[in-house]
C-alpha cells in the first residue's frame, strides 16, 4: 500500500474545489490564467490558493510578483504557503531559488507529492494547479493522486492547439473536463469545440496592455484579461 495517499488526501481534505489548468500545447496562457483564477477568486471574497506545478518552468511567481530569492514559506509542522494578494501560493520557485530545474519523470512524480504531502493549505473554496503543457507525468499524476480535480483546457483558434483539443476529446479525461477557455482569440471557434462535447467558459482576446503587467498584481487586475476571468470564474463558482 502507498501510505502517500492517505496523506495527501488528508492534506487537500479542507479544499472543496481543484481545479487543474491545462493545454496540450504550449504558450497559451496557461500560466497567466491560472493566476488570475486564483487571485479573481480571493478578490471576491472566497479563500484560494495557487500551486505551480509547472516544476521545471515554475512561472507562476513571476506573474504574482514574489521574489522567491527573498521570500519563503515556514515551516510549521510541514509547510505553510505564502500569502499574496489573499492568495495562498506554493512553488518549488521558492527551493530552486527561480533557477533551472531539469527534472526527469521519476524526479517529477517525487516532488509531484512531496509538494502535496508537505502544504499545510487552509480551508480553500479553490485550489488552482498551473500545470506544464502536454499530457505528460503531471496531468497523470493529478489523475492518480487527486481523482477529485477538475481540468479548464486552455486552447487558441490556431489549427495545431485545437488539435491537440480535439484528441483529449476521445479520452478519459474529456469527462474531466469542466470547460474550456479559448485564449488570445481573433475568431470564434466556439462551434468547434462545442462539436467537440466541451462547454465553452470564455473567449479571450488578446490583451497589449498585458506584458507591462507582469509581476504588478494591482495593475494586472485592472486589466481587461482580469475582467474576463472575473466573469469566467463566476461561471466556475456557480
Ligand atoms: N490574452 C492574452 N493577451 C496577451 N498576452 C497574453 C494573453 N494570454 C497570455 N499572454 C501572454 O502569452 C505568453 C504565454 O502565456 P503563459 O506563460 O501564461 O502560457 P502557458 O500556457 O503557461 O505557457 P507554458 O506552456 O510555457 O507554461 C505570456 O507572455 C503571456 O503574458
Ligand atoms: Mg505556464
Amino acid at each position: 500500500m502507498d501510505l502517500k495517499n492517505p496523506a495527501i488526501m488528508k492534506r487537500l481534505e479542507g479544499i472543496e474545489r481543484i481545479i487543474a489548468v491545462i493545454s496540450g500545447k504550449g504558450g497559451v496562457g496557461k500560466t497567466l490564467i491560472a493566476s488570475a483564477m486564483a487571485l479573481t477568486i480571493a478578490k471576491i471574497g472566497f479563500p484560494s490558493g495557487l500551486l505551480d506545478m509547472d516544476f521545471t518552468n515554475s512561472s507562476c511567481h513571476l506573474v504574482l510578483g514574489v521574489d522567491v530569492s527573498k521570500e519563503k514559506p515556514i515551516e510549521d509542522i510541514g509547510i505553510l504557503p505564502v500569502k499574496v494578494h489573499g492568495v495562498e501560493f506554493m512553488s518549488v520557485a521558492f527551493y530552486s531559488r527561480g533557477e533551472a530545474l531539469p527534472l526527469r519523470g521519476v524526479e517529477i512524480d517525487n516532488i509531484f507529492r512531496e509538494l502535496l504531502i508537505i502544504t499545510r493549505w487552509s480551508k480553500l473554496k479553490a485550489l488552482i494547479l498551473d500545470t506544464p503543457s502536454g499530457f505528460g507525468d503531471v496531468i497523470l499524476n493529478i489523475t492518480t493522486y487527486l481523482p477529485r480535480a477538475e481540468f479548464i483546457a486552455v486552447t487558441t483558434p490556431d489549427t495545431l492547439s485545437l488539435e491537440t483539443l480535439k484528441r483529449l476529446a476521445g479520452t478519459y479525461m474529456s469527462g474531466k473536463i469542466s470547460g474550456v477557455i479559448v485564449n488570445m482569440s481573433y475568431k470564434s471557434i466556439r462551434s468547434s469545440i462545442e462539436k467537440m462535447g466541451f462547454k465553452v467558459l470564455a473567449e479571450i482576446p488578446r490583451y497589449n496592455d498585458l506584458e507591462g503587467c507582469i509581476g504588478n498584481v494591482d495593475r494586472f487586475m485592472k486589466t481587461g484579461f482580469a475582467e474576463k476571468i472575473e466573469e469566467t470564474v463566476q461561471k466556475v463558482l456557480d
